[in-house]
């Protein structure tokens, strides 16, 4: 095998957010652009003789090209196979979970997740290590240490492009390159989890629901599990085709992007139950019949229901949030006598802890639910445990969240987005706010008196290593918070998240629009960030 080692200069942007490199497809397609960055990553591990790396994407704009691309860098940095899901397809739990089903060295996902896709859109690529779970941040920092100093990368050019459609084994001077069903292994580790019979029988008995891909991954993966497996009819699912730009959408679940399935789930008709995932398919949104279920409490609502699920029959050994996610999790494991851990934002942070056995379940604000069963987020997984916990109980998502609400209290909470906002305007907020970390405790905002203010830092407990600056914490002395921090994985300017959360334990007052209930809150936050005068921004581009 001839092996080229091409001359070529760092970029100085390479830095890894939140969820990997994201970029727009435009600045991926400047020449050497992948290549410097996938030959930063392979220079930061050592590579055994016998190696396998798993690769695949969400299917959007580039990625059968840089596949191929990364399938000849395998090939000149000395892996000994590549692993590849059909059409280049893998959603990112279905990816973790070939990584450790078939112990892979590790993985490359090419997804920039809920981001828009399309040549003027934008593209991402992130490294899984073999436990199937986001780099930790020592290797994405040596990885971006790495794009900093880079002066070749090494191909082999010679290698003709796979044909990614069929199924099979191309091989060439020992190395080889097989393509593998995308869909079948995921839908296995599924059906070995939930009762699947369960969720047939509730659906033959005539329980509606609906399935939202977004164009995106889950489809062929919904079409397998909901229709095929559990006998849900074929109009059960809606944008069940993948398509490159994701039908032009923005394929992120939530109330504003997922806008063909909140009409259906507000509508007349509205099903039982409803559905959405992300463009990789670790992300979810559950809603019930004219009824929305934060993340938050879903993920509470899940831990505390887990032993009707088969694959937790035995309990959970802990479990995990990451910091701005509400504090509703935290009860439920009270309750149930086990660790609750606090994260900051990142999948990446929960892998040690579930490497370790110390959680079973862990989620996000952010629409990310998911457990051990894989070291991601899994959307289809969250509706799955729903599906589950519904059959098993016979109650509607509203009475089951209303129930949880009536013994656990309600931790009212709402997230404020403001997107692409001029990079110096949000800093301007970030520092007003850190300028005021000695003055503010004590002082008094209308109804609320604060407590401490801090930036969140957190030391993982399994290798002491520490993440420091993970977000702007205002405490107030009656449990209520606002969390103010910029987000990692946007590709324009800044986005500003506002994390907003009132605990209620009266029973009158938990039937109160979220938006309501924290009116008062919403108007102290602005108040001690400025942030309306310091943007121009009078209203958040999205609310969650
Ligand atoms: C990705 C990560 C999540 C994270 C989310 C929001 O989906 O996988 O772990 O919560 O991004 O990150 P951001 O930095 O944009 O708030
Ligand atoms: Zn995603």
């Amino acid at each position: 095998m001839l092996i080229q080692t091409v001359a070529t200069q760092p970029f100085p942007d390479q830095k890894p957010g939140t969820s990997g490199l994201r970029k727009k497809v435009r600045v991926f397609q400047q020449a050497h652009y992948l290549e410097n960055f996938v030959q930063s990553i392979f220079d930061t591990l050592e590579i055994p003789a016998d190696a396998i790396l798993t690769v695949g994407g969400d299917g959007r704009f580039y990625n059968k090209e840089a596949i191929q691309v990364i399938i000849k860098m395998a090939a000149a940095n000395g892996f000994a196979k590549v692993l590849v899901g059909q059409n280049g397809i893998l959603s990112t739990p279905a990816a973790s979970n070939i990584i450790r089903k078939y112990g892979t060295f590790g993985g490359i996902i090419l997804s920039a997740s809920h981001n828009p896709g399309g040549p003027d859109d934008d593209f991402g690529i992130k490294y899984n290590t073999g436990n199937g779970g986001p780099a930790p941040e020592k290797i994405t920092d040596a990885i971006f240490a790495n794009s900093r100093q880079i002066s070749q990368y090494k191909i082999v050019d010679e290698l003709p492009e796979v044909d990614l459609s069929s199924i099979g084994i191309t091989t060439l001077d020992g190395f080889e390159v097989e393509v593998i069903d995308s869909v079948s292994d995921y839908a296995d580790l599924m059906q070995s989890m939930f009762d699947f019979a369960a969720i047939k029988r509730w659906l033959a008995a005539g329980h509606t629901i609906k399935f939202d891909a977004m164009h995106a991954v889950t489809g062929p993966y919904a079409k397998e599990v909901f229709v095929n497996r559990l006998g849900a009819p074929v109009d059960s699912l809606m944008n069940c085709e993948v398509s490159e730009n994701f039908g032009g959408g923005h394929p992120d679940p939530n109330l504003t992007y997922a806008e063909d399935l909140v009409k259906v789930a507000y509508g007349a008709q509205a099903p039982d139950f409803s559905a959405a995932s992300d463009g990789d398919g670790d992300r979810n949104m559950i809603l019930g019949s004219r009824f929305f279920v934060t993340p938050s409490d879903s993920l509470a609502l899940i831990a505390a229901n887990a032993k009707l699920i088969p694959a937790y029959a035995q309990g959970l050994s802990g479990v995990a949030r990451s910091m701005p996610t509400s504090g509703a999790v935290d009860r439920v494991a009270a309750k149930l006598g086990i660790a609750c851990y606090e994260t900051p934002t990142g999948w990446k942070f929960f892998g040690n802890l579930m490497d370790a056995g110390k959680v079973t379940l862990c989620g996000e604000e952010s629409f990310g639910t998911g457990s051990d069963h894989v070291r991601e987020k899994d959307g289809l997984w969250a509706v799955l445990c729903w599906l589950n916990l519904l059959a098993a109980t016979g109650e509607s998502v509203e009475s089951l969240v209303r129930k949880h609400w009536q013994q656990y209290g309600r931790n009212v909470y709402s997230r404020h987005d403001y997107e692409t906002v001029p990079t110096a305007h949000a800093q301007a907020v970030i520092n007003h706010i850190k300028q005021q970390f000695a003055s503010l405790p004590g002082q008094v905002f209308g109804s609320y008196t604060v407590n401490t203010v801090d930036d969140f830092s957190y030391t993982d407990p399994i290798d002491a290593s520490v993440s420091s600056g993970q977000g702007l914490r205002i405490l107030f002395v009656c449990g209520s918070r606002v969390v103010i921090r910029l987000s990692g994985t946007g590709t324009e300017g800044a986005t500003i998240r506002v994390y907003l959360e009132a605990y209620t334990e009266d029973p009158a007052q938990q039937h109160l629009d979220a938006q309501d209930a924290l009116a008062e809150l919403i108007t102290v936050s602005n108040q001690i960030s400025q942030l309306p005068q310091l943007t121009g921004r009078q209203q958040p581009t999205v609310i969650t």
